[in-house]
């Protein structure tokens, strides 16, 4: 997809990634891609159900081989886990691209993930907690990566897109 202006979108679960990624691609008239998705594709089960069966390491692992691929490819938008930033190795990869990181605060973030168990970080007995301790310990990591920063907590995702097209 060259000269197509791609674009990495970052956050933690709830911080609406898919949705705004998939407005940004249709605004910008490029594709849209989802790297958990391509993972579920690839292995031909969920997330939940690799988490499960081969631990979060494995997980990752993957997680970083898919998101470097799709860099390499072009991706037009490219929406990753909210996880993908723990690993050194991806944020290395992320210097070299715009990236977009959207924030949530906790009361958002709870209402939009719904605490499902398809998240299964945030499948524990106290998820309130679970989810206060994920914020804080990544939000340094989203901040290292970011190009742009944009608070989702009580916007529109129409809102949320008008302001990253702005700050761009
Ligand atoms: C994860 C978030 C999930 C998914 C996996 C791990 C995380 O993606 O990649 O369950 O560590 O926060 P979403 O951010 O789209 O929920």
């Amino acid at each position: 997809m060259s000269g197509a202006p791609d674009l990495v979108v970052v956050g933690p679960p709830g911080s609406g990634k898919s949705t705004i990624g998939k407005l940004l691609a249709r605004k910008l008239g490029v594709a849209f891609a989802d790297t958990d998705a391509l993972i579920e594709d690839r292995i031909g089960r969920t997330i939940s159900d690799m988490f499960t069966t081969d631990g979060e390491d494995a997980f990752r692992l993957l997680e970083r081989e898919v998101i470097a691929e799709a860099l390499d490819a072009g991706h037009g938008v490219l929406a990753l886990g909210g996880g993908a930033v723990l690993a050194d190795a991806t944020r290395a990869l992320l210097r070299e691209h715009r990236v977009v990181a959207l924030d949530v605060d906790l009361t958002d973030g709870m209402r939009r993930t719904g605490m499902s168990t398809a998240r299964p970080l945030l499948a524990g007995v106290n998820p309130r907690a679970t989810f206060r301790s994920l914020l804080a310990a990544r939000a340094p990591l989203y901040r290292e990566v970011a190009t742009v920063r944009v608070d989702t907590s009580r916007r529109s995702p129409n809102q949320v897109v008008a302001l990253v097209l702005t700050e761009l």
